[in-house]
């Protein structure tokens, strides 16, 4: 059996507790897709082929396992995704119980939609208070992202005025 699971996501930008998941769900399945998805419900920083980019270098240049592949999906639910891909398993990043409240619908949802289910996994503690939008905010003001994010996100940003 090719076990196939998806870390769906906005990525904007990813972040270290990101990689991290990433990291340890790749070694959980033959094959890791790793999907950008556009959250209509927040304003987006980078494009989406941006953010595809950011992954592919960030994974590489942390010497993650080769199973793991980076995708991006723009029409349509997430489990349409997973169906065309042959995936059966979603797995989400939780950092607290605010994670827990805010994916838990999700997760419901979309084993009702097609079966598919959500594997909740925890990140290192260390990146427990990191999240995209709070990178977002700093690097808008100047601050010094590079404790948060991948070397790849960290070289873009300070390059690109955001
Ligand atoms: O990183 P984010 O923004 O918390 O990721 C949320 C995301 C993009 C995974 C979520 O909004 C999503 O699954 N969107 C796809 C649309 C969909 O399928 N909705 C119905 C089931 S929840």
């Amino acid at each position: 059996m090719h076990r196939i699971a998806v870390v769906p996501g906005s990525f904007d930008p990813v972040t270290l507790g990101h990689l991290d998941v990433i990291g340890r769900a790749a070694g959980l399945f033959d094959e890791l897709h790793v999907l950008v998805v556009h959250n209509p419900g927040k304003s987006a920083l980078l494009p989406i082929a941006q953010r595809v980019s950011l992954l592919e270098q960030a994974i590489a240049e942390a010497e993650l396992p080769g199973n793991i592949l980076v995708a991006s999906w723009s029409v349509g639910l997430l489990v349409d995704y997973c169906q065309d891909v042959g995936a059966s398993v979603l797995v989400k990043g939780i950092r607290s119980q605010v994670d827990v409240a805010y994916e838990t619908p999700m997760a419901i949802v979309n084993r009702d939609l097609a079966a598919v289910e959500t594997i909740f996994m925890l990140p290192d503690p260390a990146h427990a208070h990191v999240s995209s939008s709070l990178v977002r905010q700093v690097a808008s003001l100047g601050g010094d992202i590079a404790p948060y994010v991948p070397a790849a996100v960290a070289r873009y940003l300070q390059n690109v005025r955001v």
